[in-house]
């Protein structure tokens, strides 16, 4: 597994990690014995960057579950996502609570309310209970708002969409992120599961088998990690073997230009 440090945040992160929305936000022994399992598998192919957020229901909490007793062999990065500052202390304490008192990355969830919590969060950062600040947006319509929070020096890394179908991010995004050396954490990097649906034959991942790709997620895993700009892209996952599959993509060659472009037309035929 390859490590990119998130710009100026100083975190070092494995290039491939895990998102738990969805695929956490479970309830019952067997489900989060499975959440463990999935856990496990990460952090054992050196997958241990760990994303969530209060928005996801029970994944927090299951995450922090999974991750008792090792709890240092993790990097945990959660988020703030409410537009009161009572209710975002509150996220905050609970946070604290599922992941040992102490949350790698703490980001601000879609910019709700981003200027109240950022002082709250900073003022945590101080105290030694956060180790870096970022701010995370879905929609390209909010980008405006997202490059004005980076262009404030207070954040250090950004979570944002991108794969072959959602790749506004190419034209201002990710070009400021590396200007200012903000880490880039990449969301969404099968599409929600959606570009999962394609039926990708063996033959047409054969040309890239030479940069040890075998299965499509790992192609598009790829196509997001070639763009030096990313450091980490977090697919979310509920199946063990999967976990293991999409970390198996996190080592070089990395694509050049052209497979990046044979990807993108598979993604889009
Ligand atoms: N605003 C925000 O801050 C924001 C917004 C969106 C997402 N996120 C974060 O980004 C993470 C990732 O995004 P996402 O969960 O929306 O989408 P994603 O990671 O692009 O796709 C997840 C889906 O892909 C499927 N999948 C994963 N690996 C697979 C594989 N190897 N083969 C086939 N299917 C596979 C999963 O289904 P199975 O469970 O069946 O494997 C799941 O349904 C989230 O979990 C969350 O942590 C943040």
């Amino acid at each position: 597994m390859e490590n990119r440090t998130l710009g100026e945040s100083g975190l070092t992160v494995p290039v491939v990690g895990m998102g738990t929305w969805q695929t956490f936000d479970v309830h019952g022994t067997q489900a989060e014995e499975n959440a463990s399992v999935v856990v496990d598998r990460a952090l054992a192919a050196g997958a241990n960057f760990f994303d969530s957020s209060p928005m996801y229901g029970e994944s927090e909490r299951v995450l922090g579950g999974t991750l008792q007793g090792r709890r240092d062999k993790a990097l945990v990065a959660t988020k703030v996502w409410t537009n009161s500052m009572a209710e975002g202390r509150e996220q905050m304490e609970r946070a604290f609570a599922y992941f040992g008192g102490y949350v790698d990355l703490y980001q601000i969830h879609n910019l709700v309310n981003w200027k109240e919590h950022l002082a709250t969060v900073e003022g945590l950062k101080q105290e030694g209970k956060i180790g870096a600040i970022g701010a995370t947006h879905y929609q390209a319509s909010a980008f405006g708002e997202l490059k004005t929070v980076m262009k404030t020096g207070r954040i250090t890394t950004i979570q944002i969409p991108y794969n072959p179908m959602e790749r506004d991010v190419e034209k201002e995004i990710l070009p400021l992120a590396a200007d200012i050396g903000l880490g880039v954490i990449v969301m969404r990097p099968l599409f929600q599961g959606k570009l999962m649906r394609k039926n990708i034959s063996e033959s047409q991942l054969k040309p890239l088998a030479e940069f040890g790709v075998r299965t499509w997620a790992q192609a598009l895993l790829k196509w997001v990690l070639s763009d030096p700009r990313c450091h980490v892209a977090i697919p979310a996952t509920s199946k063990p073997e999967r976990m293991t599959e999409n970390a198996a993509a996190g080592s070089g060659p990395w694509f050049g230009p052209e497979e990046r472009t044979y990807v993108a037309k598979l993604a889009m035929a």
